[in-house]
Parts: C-alpha cells; structure tokens; sequence
C-alpha cells in the first residue's frame, strides 16, 4: 500500500518544512530592505495570494486527486497524453536544486561545527571571517565531506518514509525552527541600534515599487513555496481526502511568511546594531553574521542556534526535493524505497560534488560568466521553476475538466467555503496566473 502523510498537521508542517528554507533566511530579509521595506511587504502579500496561492493550490489539486508521483499525476489525468514529459520535467527539475542545495546545506553543517568550537568569539576582523569563507569553499575536500554527510541526513530521513521519516522528522524540526528563529528575533531587537534594521526592514518606500521589484517579489514567493517543482504535488499524493485543500495551502503560505518576516527580525536588527551595510546570499549568512555573532554578547550561543536554523531549513526543503523522484523512482521503474534513494543519492552527490568543486579547482570552468553553481542555480529559479509553474497553471486551468478540479477542491461538495470561492479560484488560475508567470519572465529576461 502507498504510504501516506499520519494528520492533517503532519501534511501542514512537511509542506512548511519544504517552504522554509535558504530563500527566507538569506533572500528575503535583503529583498525587503533594497526594494521598499514595508511596501515591498504589501506587493509580496498580495501577489503571494492572488498569484502564488492559486499556483499552490494547483499542485495541490493534480497531487491529490491523482495520489501518484509527478509523472504519473500528468500523465494519468490527461489520459496518457504529452502532458506526461511535463510530469517528468517536475520529477528532474528538483534533482538538480537538491545538489546545489546540498552544497550550501553542508556549508551550514560546517559552521555548524564552527559555532559549536566557539571559533566566531574570538573578535576576529570582517577580513579574516571572509577569508575562513573563501578558504572553506575554495578547498576540495572540507566541502565535499559535509555536502556528503548533508546528502546523506536528508536521505535517511526519505529512506525511513513518508510517516515515519518525513512526516516524524518535520513535527520536531518545525516547531525547533521556529523557537530558535523567534528567540533570536527577540534577542537581536533588544541590542542597542537595533532600530536601523526595524527601519530598513519595515519602512515603506513606494517609490520603489516597479515592474522590476514585482518580479523580484513573485520569484521570491515562487522560490520560497516551492513552487513548479513537482515538491507540493508530491508532498499533496500523500494528504487525506478529507483535508481542506485550501486551508491547507493558505497556512502553509502564512507560515512561510512568518517565518520569512522572523527571519528578517532576526537578522537585519543584529546586521545594523554592529553599523554594518546588509549583503544577500551566502555573503550574508557565512561572512557577515559570523563576524556579527562575534561581537555581539552572548553571540557565541547565538551563532550555534543560528546556524542550527539554517541547516535544519535547509534539510526540511531538500527531503522534500528528494521525494519527487523517490516517489517517480518507486511507482514508475518499481525500485524499493531504499534503491531508489541509494541511487539518487549517488547521482545528486556526483553533481552536487562538482558544484562544490566549482568554487576552488574547477572555478575555471565559465557558463555564462558564472561558475557551474552559479548556472544551476539561476537557471533552475529563473527558467526551469518559472516553467514548471506556468505548466502546471496550465494544465489545471485548460487541461482537466472543470467539474473534476471543483469535485477536488470542494471535497465532493462538501466544503462550502470553498465551493464559494472556487469561481475566483478558476479565473486567477486560468488566466490572471499565466500571464502573470509570462510577465515576469519577460521582466527577467529583459532587464
Ligand atoms: N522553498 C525553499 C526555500 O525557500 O529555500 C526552496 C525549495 C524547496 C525550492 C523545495 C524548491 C523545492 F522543491
């Protein structure tokens, strides 16, 4: 029998789980602060839910009511038709951010390891905190043994199983995460000239509010839910027929944004109390707050929490990633669980292990002016999720039949609410989100 999600709850904080990560505590506290703070605030709300949300609740919809992997749910639903290489499209698509990913997820264990030895108290200058960074990353073997044992923690957790791996591993971790994010919050708005980074955060601009800055906000809110990755409609095959498909979707988003806004509290405040201007990226994360954490009282605890946050986000996003093609692997070429994440595992190390290396002895290698890592990353969060969502939207709003996607979303009918809101529901998914999807690619690849 296909394994399943336990509780509605469970549902809830897997998908958080696969929400939550580098994007909100590297991305978008940065984005905020450069692109209008609180009026930035106000535009990712609003295309969050008019746009994002649809798009979620999509993946929802081909997911659960196909309660199969991503190739199969496009394929089954359209009748065995093209739409399957898309199915599949969303099954690889993901393989290739988890072995990036999984490079970063191994920096945090590394610096995990770092705070846990005091090595950020010592007073040391932003210039040797730099140089620790590039050293690390530019060396061949440190990297490649914590992208291994990162790799390997994330699939363990999806070699146990939906319930009792993914599911277990998510109930503790969340509610962890959110403790240790909001208890830094908390400390860092009480140090002294904490108030220039409430100010960057949260003061409104609208000036700055363009064409540029709303594609910078959905692609955020794309990234940051996970979205045209084949992760929710997956995570969705193993949800109750009985949960709310909308509410489920709307609480997971809320969370992303808490948590994205808890993480800015936590950042910027601490980032400006030290007189420092903020970086995005890695630069932020591994040489900025390291060097802050320094200063700071008590930073040396608050850098073993902080990079404990950053590892345990990055594992519920990247378990999540695995999943897809775990799923594909199992239902579609009958591999056993454990097969199918023994080879995964083999192939996402191989080219996560040529990412890593791309910073130090393969960083002559150029692609477009950026090293390996730097091409898998953009083009999977500008093309490959881009066109993963404007699929999905599609198929959902000119493939299926109206009255099945109604029937799913309404429970049979049996959810008033939702039968209430679905003409809305309809229309953003059939023609407000593709073109959405399509202006900001334009954006992107005109400017
Ligand atoms: N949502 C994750 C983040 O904000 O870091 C990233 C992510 C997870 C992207 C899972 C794609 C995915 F399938």
């Amino acid at each position: 029998m296909r394994d399943s999600f336990g509780s509605k709850f469970g549902t809830l904080v897997a998908m958080a789980g696969s929400a939550v990560g580098l994007g909100n505590l590297w991305r978008f506290p940065y984005l905020v602060g450069e692109n209008g703070g609180a009026a930035f605030i106000i535009v990712y709300i609003l295309l969050g839910f008019l746009i994002c949300l649809p798009i979620f609740v999509s993946e929802f919809i081909i997911g659960r009511r196909s309660q199969k992997n991503a190739f199969a749910a496009f394929r089954d639903l359209s009748d065995g038709s093209a739409w399957r290489w898309v199915g599949l499209f969303t099954v690889i698509v993901p393989l290739i951010v988890l072995s990036y990913y999984s490079v970063i997820g191994g920096w945090s264990v590394e610096y995990l390891i770092k705070s846990l030895t005091f090595s950020f108290t010592g007073g040391s200058s932003r210039a040797q905190i730099s140089t620790m960074f590039s050293g690390f990353v530019s060396s061949t073997w440190a990297p490649l043994g914590v992208h291994t044992i990162f790799l390997l923690t994330t699939t363990v957790v999806v070699m146990i199983g939906i319930k009792d791996g993914i599911e277990k591993f998510s109930k503790v971790m969340m509610p962890l995460l959110f403790v240790i994010v909001l208890t830094i919050a908390i400390y860092s708005v009480t140090l002294p000239g904490a108030s220039a980074g409430i100010d960057y955060l949260f003061h409104p601009d609208f000036s700055k509010i363009d064409a540029k800055a709303c594609a910078a906000a959905l692609g955020q809110a794309f990234f940051s839910l996970s979205l045209g990755f084949g992760t929710i409609l997956t995570y969705a095959s193993y949800a109750s027929k009985s949960d709310n498909i909308m509410t489920q979707s709307a609480s997971t988003a809320i969370s992303d944004l808490m948590f994205a806004l808890i993480a800015g509290v936590a950042i910027m405040p601490a980032v400006f109390a030290f007189g420092i201007d903020p970086q995005s990226g890695p630069g932020l994360v591994f040489e900025t707050l390291p060097y802050v954490f320094g200063q700071m009282p008590a930073g040396g605890v608050v850098a073993i929490l902080f990079f404990l946050a950053l590892l345990v986000a990055a594992l519920t996003s990247s378990i999540s990633m695995l999943e897809v093609a775990v799923a594909y692997l199992m239902e579609e070429k009958k591999f056993s669980r454990l097969t199918a994440c023994i080879t995964l595992f083999v192939i996402c190390w191989i080219v996560g292990a040529l990412c890593s290396l791309s910073f130090g002895p393969l960083s002559h290698i150029k692609i477009d002016g950026g090293n390996l890592f730097d091409f898998f990353d953009s083009l999977s969060s500008n093309v490959l999720m881009t066109l993963g969502s404007l699929f999905t939207v599609l198929f959902v709003g000119w493939r299926l039949k109206k009255t099945d996607i109604y029937d799913e979303f309404t429970n049979g009918g049996t959810l008033s609410a939702n039968a209430k809101m679905f003409g809305v529901l309809w229309f953003l998914i059939r023609y407000i989100c593709p073109l959405a999807i399509i202006a900001i690619f334009l954006t992107n690849l005109l400017s």
